[in-house]
């Protein structure tokens, strides 16, 4: 099975049954990680490339890791310590990676669209690692592989994403891809940080956090992107934390089972109260694991060429 697309951009555009073909690869791949032994040959002879001219931790190691997992050989590029610094256009940049022969870049960028316009113009396949305020296509699938796990299905569950709506990549593709299963899903924060028109993606905005974790199966809680934000989008940290931060006081309208996620960085104290992210009910950890697990399965579907089985 493959995935029968060049480049992974965003989840808007990816169907139901390929978000589902790639929930289930990370199964069996998620197993591997699991092993003593976390080396497949599936990969061999396979090149890809991570380039990030913004900051990470997760998604860049969870990538070059996914990779070296299924043999394939992975290289980071150090934006900052690159020709980049040097005055080298993005599109020289490109041109130069893909000679070197890679087949698959990985890339995260400040701003909106740039991993598709290098799709547009490059040979190799392209994975959207994060374009600005727009998607982030594997942490969403990563959300939605951790939900599933833990409740057996995404169809119908009532979901709110808590926090900075309006900068967040994070809360776009969770709406997008959730969208696909029929999810209820709920967006709430200030008034400031919530996008004009964001019912037209099918949600419901509050303002109250109350209200809308209301019997909620799952929360996502945002980080705030204070380094998209103009100054002043609310009067100070203190007060938001006031106003939107979870903690296990806070969810007491939310379902008992209710799972609590964000996906990290978190500023505690700010979003998330230290006592609820150091708790069992946040899936923080699990979420990292398994997006090495979703990960290596966009790897294989996208450079396995072909093959219907994993290598083991
Ligand atoms: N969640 C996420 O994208 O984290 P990093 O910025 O550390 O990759």
């Amino acid at each position: 099975m493959k995935l029968d697309r060049k480049d992974l951009l965003g989840l808007r555009d990816l169907s139901r049954e390929e978000t589902e073909l790639i929930l289930n690869t990370a199964i069996p791949m998620k197993d591997v990680i699991g092993r003593d032994i976390k080396k497949v040959p599936t990969l061999r002879g396979k090149a890809m490339v991570t380039v990030f001219y913004e900051n990470s931790t997760r998604t860049r190691t969870s990538f070059e890791l996914a990779g070296k997992y299924l043999s394939a050989d992975t290289v980071n590029l150090s934006v900052s310590t690159s020709s980049v610094q040097k005055g080298e256009s993005l599109r020289d940049t490109i041109k130069t990676i893909e000679v070197m022969g890679f087949d698959l870049i990985v890339m995260r960028h400040a701003m909106s669209g740039t991993p598709h316009y290098v799709a547009r113009n490059t040979r190799m396949r392209v994975i959207n690692a994060g374009d600005g305020a727009n998607e982030h296509p594997t942490q969403a699938l990563l959300d939605m592989y951790t939900i599933k796990e833990k409740k057996g299905t995404l169809e119908g569950l009532k979901v709110a994403i808590v926090g900075d709506i309006l900068h967040s990549r994070v809360a776009r593709s969770n709406i997008y891809g959730l969208s696909k299963f029929g999810c209820d899903i709920r967006v709430v924060g200030p008034a400031t940080l919530m996008p004009p028109g964001v019912e037209k993606l099918g949600v419901k905005s509050y303002y109250s956090l109350d209200e809308a974790i209301d019997g909620v199966d799952v929360i996502n809680i945002l980080r705030i992107q204070r380094e998209r934000q103009a100054s002043g989008l609310f009067p100070s940290l203190d007060e938001y934390a006031q106003l939107y931060m979870l903690s296990p006081q806070t969810l007491a309208r939310a379902k008992d089972d209710v799972l609590v996620l964000h996906p990290g960085p978190i500023n505690r104290g700010v979003e998330i109260s230290s006592e609820l992210a150091d708790s069992t009910q946040a899936l923080i950890n699990e979420q990292v694991t398994n997006g090495v697990a979703i990960r290596m399965a966009l790897l294989f579907l996208m450079m396995g060429g072909g093959r219907d089985e994993i290598t083991y």
